[in-house]
């Protein structure tokens, strides 16, 4: 069409799924929806298809990729040692939004696992679990927007951050937050994410659970050096995450957060349904009742369009994906009071 840009969002069908897995193929880039949030996915097997995905993302080189497997068969191809501990996580929650860390095969590019000798490995659910196995190809995929801000969990966040890119639309993704990422040697979770740690715990006693953000502890400013080595093993949690579109504040008291609003009637609340009596309809960004609910809707307010000088948010228990929640709007905030 002379003029005319084609649309990279393409609905997915039996059609565009085939289409993606072709172009996966042959080494290109393609973006697609896990129940988790959009990926932005290379034949982990290629190097230089690899190397796409990290110039697409302006990712730092020293951040390893998880690689998504379609099968147990393929999980051997790029892991070996899989011991009984992770073969138990493996029986309960795959297909699902756990990512394990495992030693690597030497048939993993060094780029995708940024020089360590371990692989993080997960089996997806749904729609890119058939693309994998339509690819027939291990697909390391990081979630599919420009490092620093905030993960896609629509196909129009993804056509934001990376126009142009082939996007598998498959609608809003299941659960909105990123995949939690378990480590087995000692058993201890990196990131926390979909699957809550508490859960994770009742299988593998003794599992670690990552120490708090300081941020609270110490009342906003940088990361307590603690939290920073703990990070450090999981390399991605040393960088900028989530930044909102607009300046987040978090806050920790209910009363202080309708006294700032009341004095900053232009700002948007972040808002779950216990809250939405407190605020007039259209400063608020509904976000549902439940931690479900928050966690579904959270990366998307947090890319918001809708006109207000900042985003407001009120702390939640940090209980179940509570905890998820809490780590991920304590990243994003400019500002914790
Ligand atoms: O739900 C998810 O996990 C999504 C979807 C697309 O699968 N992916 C995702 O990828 O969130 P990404 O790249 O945004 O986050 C992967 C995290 C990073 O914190 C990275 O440092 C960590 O996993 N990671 C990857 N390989 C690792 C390894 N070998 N050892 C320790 N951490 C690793
Ligand atoms: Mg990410």
């Amino acid at each position: 069409m002379a003029g005319r840009r084609r649309t990279s969002v393409h609905p997915l069908s039996t059609r565009s799924l085939r289409a993606a897995a072709a172009r996966l193929r042959r080494g290109e880039v393609v973006a697609f929806p896990t129940e988790t949030v959009y990926g932005l996915g290379a034949n982990a097997l290629d190097a230089s298809a690899v190397a796409k995905i990290f110039a697409a993302k302006r990712r730092p080189p020293d951040n390893p990729i998880i690689v998504h497997v379609s099968d147990l068969k393929m999980l051997r191809k790029v892991a070996r040692g899989v011991s009984p501990r992770a073969k138990t996580l493996i029986a309960r929650f795959w297909p699902g939004p756990l990512t394990l860390i495992l030693s690597k095969k030497s048939l993993v590019p060094s780029l995708v696992t940024a020089g360590l000798d371990t692989v993080a490995v997960r089996m997806p659910e749904g729609i890119a679990r058939d693309l994998v196995a339509a690819a027939g190809v291990p697909i390391a995929a990081p979630s599919a927007n420009v490092s620093g801000r905030p993960s896609p969990t629509t196909a129009a966040h993804v056509a934001e951050d990376f126009p142009g890119v082939f996007v598998l639309d498959g609608g809003s993704t299941k659960y909105g937050v990123e995949s939690t990422v378990v480590a087995l040697d000692p058993p201890r979770i990196l990131r926390e994410g979909a699957i809550p740690g508490d859960l994770l715990r009742k299988m593998i006693p003794g599992l670690r659970l990552p120490a708090s953000s300081g941020r609270l502890a110490a009342g906003g400013g940088a990361f307590s050096s603690k939290v920073q080595r703990r990070a450090a093993q999981s390399p991605g949690m040393r960088y900028v995450h989530y930044a909102p579109s607009r300046p987040l504040i978090l806050f920790l008291r209910k009363d202080d957060l309708a006294a700032y609003f009341a004095s900053h009637p232009q700002s948007l609340v972040l808002c779950p349904t216990c809250l939405s009596s407190l605020f007039p309809k259209q400063r608020t960004l509904a976000l549902g009742a439940s931690p479900e609910g928050i966690a579904h809707g959270l990366f998307a307010a947090l890319r918001t369009r809708r006109r207000g000088s900042e985003l407001l948010v009120l702390a939640i228990p940090r209980r179940g994906l509570g905890r998820t929640i809490m780590d991920r709007l304590t990243r994003a905030a400019t500002r914790i009071v």
